[in-house]
Formats: C-alpha cells, sequence, structure tokens
C-alpha cells in the first residue's frame, strides 16, 4: 500500500532566532517524504498551548540554555511514532489520536510542538496522496484567495529589545491589486524606511526578530508619522493605497491594572491608555489595532470597541490565542472583530481550521500568523490561502524565513487561478 506511513521521525532542528525547535519527517510507502518544521513566538500569551521545553541541565541542553526541545521530539519518536506507522494517513485521525494521548488542555504532556509537526505533516501527507498541494487540499475547486500581507516595518517590544513600547508597525497594502504588486510596495516602503531613517542618524541596518527596523522612536505616534513618511515617500497615497496596522502587544507592559510605557517613563491607567490610542488612531492613518489591551483585560477591549473613532479592525492575539473557548467569549462580548490565527498557539491543524471558521462565520476577519522566532517552510502561506483567511502576517520582507511565506504566495498567484483578497 503506496498510502501508508513507513516511517516518523521527529528531530530538533534551529529556528530564525537560532533556538532549537521540532522538525518532522513522514516517509509513505511511495518513497515519498514530507517534512514540516514548527515556529516559536517570544511574546507569548499565558493562555497558547504549551510549548515544551527542556529547560534542564543536561550535557546536550546546556548549550541550548534549556530551550531544547529533545522531550518533544522523543515524545514524537517514542509515543506518537508506533501509534502511526503502517496506518493510513488521516488529519482528523491524527489529530483525535492525539487528542487521545493527550488529554490536558494545552497538550502540556505531548507538547504544542510536537503535536503541530504530527499534525501538519499528517495534512500534508494526506494531501500528496490526493496530489494535491496543501492549499488545493483545502479548497480543492475554483479560484483560490490570496491573503492580503500586513507587513511589518517597525519592530519594538520583545521583538527589538524594547526599542518602542508597541511591538509592531506595519502596513497593509489595500490598494494593490495582484499579491505581486503588493508585495513590491511594502519592499518599497520597507527600503524607503530604511534610507529614510539612516538620513535622520537612526541605525537602520540591525534588523529585528521579524526583519523590521528596531529604531528606538521616542513615541509611538512618531513612528508612525514615520512610516506614513516612507508611503508618501515611495509615491503612495496613505489610507487610499496603504494603511498602517499596529500590534500593541500590550500584555507585554501591563502591570496589575496599568500599562507601563518604557519608551516615556509614564505609568497609564486603562482608561488613560484608552486615551491615548483614540488619540493615534485618530491622527494616523490607522486601519487595524492588535492587541491594544492585555490578555486578561476584557473590559477595557469591550469599552474600545464600543467607543471606536472609525471602523477599524480589532484584532485578538494574545486575548484569544486560537483557542475556541476564549474567540467564543469575545463574540459574545463584542471584545473584538478579527482574530489572529496562529496554528502553534493551538497546536492542532483541524482545531486551528475550526477556530477560524467560527471567527467568519460570526463576521470576525481572519490573518494567519507566522511568530517571531520561524523557519524556512512555508506551510503558513497555503494554509492561509487554502483556509481562505484573507489576511496573513509573517514579519518584514528581509530575513528567509520570511520570505519563503511571500514566495510561496508568489507561486501560488504565478500557477493557480486565484483573486487577491482585500482586507475587509
Ligand atoms: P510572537 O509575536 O510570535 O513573538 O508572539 C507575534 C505577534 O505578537 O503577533
Ligand atoms: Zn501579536
Amino acid at each position: 500500500m503506496t498510502a501508508i506511513i513507513t516511517d516518523l521521525i521527529g528531530l530538533q532542528v534551529l529556528d530564525s532566532r537560532g533556538r532549537p525547535t521540532v522538525c518532522v519527517r513522514m516517509t509513505l510507502g511511495d518513497g515519498s517524504i514530507h517534512k514540516v518544521s514548527v515556529p516559536s513566538g517570544a511574546s507569548t500569551g499565558q493562555h497558547e498551548a504549551v510549548e515544551l521545553r527542556d529547560n534542564g541541565t543536561s550535557h546536550a541542553e546546556r548549550f541550548f540554555e534549556g530551550k531544547s526541545v529533545y522531550q518533544a521530539v522523543a515524545n514524537i519518536n517514542e509515543i506518537i511514532r508506533p501509534e502511526l506507522i503502517n496506518t493510513v494517513p488521516n488529519t482528523q485521525r491524527t489529530d483525535a489520536l492525539l487528542i487521545g494521548i493527550d488529554t490536558t488542555d494545552r497538550h502540556e504532556i505531548l507538547g504544542a510542538n510536537a503535536t503541530l509537526a504530527v499534525s501538519l505533516v499528517t495534512a500534508k501527507a494526506v494531501a500528496h496522496i490526493q496530489e494535491l498541494s496543501l492549499a488545493r487540499f483545502y479548497q480543492p475547486t475554483g479560484a483560490l484567495r490570496i491573503p492580503m500581507p500586513m507587513v511589518n516595518i517597525l519592530s519594538g517590544g520583545a521583538h527589538a529589545n524594547g526599542a518602542l513600547d508597541i511591538q509592531d508597525v506595519l502596513v497593509i497594502p489595500h490598494g494593490a491589486t495582484t499579491f505581486s504588486q503588493a508585495l513590491s510596495w511594502v519592499v518599497a516602503i520597507r527600503d524607503a524606511a530604511a534610507r529614510i531613517g539612516a538620513a535622520q542618524g537612526y541605525v537602520t541596518n540591525l534588523i529585528a526578530d521579524e526583519g523590521g527596523l528596531g529604531i528606538p522612536f521616542e513615541s509611538s505616534s512618531q513612528a508612525c508619522a514615520f512610516v506614513t513618511e516612507c508611503i508618501e515617500a515611495v509615491g503612495l497615497a496613505p489610507g487610499q493605497e496603504v494603511s498602517i496596522a499596529l500590534d500593541i502587544a500590550a500584555t507585554q507592559f501591563y502591570d496589575r491594572g496599568n500599562y507601563v510605557s518604557r519608551s516615556s517613563g509614564k505609568t497609564f491607567t486603562a482608561q488613560q491608555w484608552h486615551e491615548q490610542l483614540i488619540t493615534l488612531l485618530s491622527s494616523h492613518p490607522i486601519i487595524s489595532i492588535e492587541d491594544p489591551f492585555a490578555e486578561d483585560d476584557w473590559n477595557s477591549w469591550e469599552t474600545f470597541m464600543r467607543l471606536l473613532p472609525k471602523p477599524i479592525q480589532v484584532v485578538g492575539d494574545d486575548l484569544f490565542t486560537t483557542n475556541l473557548g476564549r474567540l467564543w467569549r469575545g463574540i459574545e462580548n463584542k471584545s473584538a472583530n478579527s482574530i489572529l490565527i496562529k496554528p502553534n498557539q493551538n497546536g492542532l491543524v483541524t482545531q486551528t481550521h475550526d477556530v477560524l471558521n467560527h471567527a467568519q462565520e460570526h463576521g470576525f476577519t481572519t490573518i494567519v500568523s507566522a511568530r517571531s522566532g520561524e523557519t524556512e517552510d512555508s506551510w503558513l502561506a497555503d494554509l492561509a490561502t487554502g483556509w481562505g483567511a484573507g489576511q496573513i502576517k509573517v514579519g518584514s520582507t528581509h530575513g528567509s524565513e520570511r520570505t519563503a511565506k511571500w514566495n510561496r504566495l508568489l507561486e501560488l498567484e504565478a500557477t493557480e487561478e486565484t483573486v487577491f483578497s482585500k482586507p475587509f
């Protein structure tokens, strides 16, 4: 039987930060080999599925400061492998098996880094058996919807040693008519940012975790004004053709009810922080804001949604952690109108897809997202497209762990029947 799993091997590889991560390799009876490696976040939400790290002191782990993933790899090789060998790959069955082995809500025993790798490689193998790409496996017929990119220009927070309080200032090239045009616009804006920043005396050849520039602007407002200037510098119209998206990642600077701004040295109550954000939104061409408040500060999210000064996308990342229960709460209480979908926050492909579908059914926009620690794998681009997510967030246009995803979208656009998604 050519479609049978003949081997499954987990191994430890490195991510874009040079930290260990999980890779898995599945061999089928037809001799085909399918590989997946999984990403890892830095500004992780506390409700995310558990990423298993060894945190130990053995000789092998010593060099990775406890961040090795040998236990997660052993879980694949010793616990999961015997269950899957000689079976026909099936995504539902694999995910059910993983839930059966580890009944904890957040994959604490096997590790979400192990479960996601196995779950994804199964999907890849099934697609292969059906002679489909991963994107086409999820959407076999009709025009594929290439997602609108949300691209990082400036980085702060946990990704750039706190250069700025907020984590990302990104751009959305919503006026572009094709993905390749959209990407060419953001490449130009990113280059303009490096050039203009250097002319203003900033260091712009050192880049942050996601390939953005870690310029230490004094305020978020200054950073937004700078990105607007860069959009104009390449001859594009801010607000009409390209707009700004922010990832505040506010959990990172939340402290017992207050928001503590490192760059200004000021501490804001939730109400004062709300006012700061409203001023920012009103002063710049911002159309999307992610994690404006901390992951459990639900009340502030709800008030914010009620009092928005203009219709914008309010995205829950740490708030929802790609978790169906948390999404339900957000839908019921109108805490946000958009969700970031990170497969490794969830740990299983079928459940991640379910979360995305539920969000869309309830009028939420969906943004499939990479992590700050990534690999050269490009499955995220296929999922975002095949699932019709509408938007994708991968970081900057620098770093091959980022371009692997952009390049896969370029390939899909060039080789398949596609439409380019509008963001909302
Ligand atoms: P992370 O950041 O991968 O470090 O969590 C990405 C994000 O916050 O969107
Ligand atoms: Zn985020």
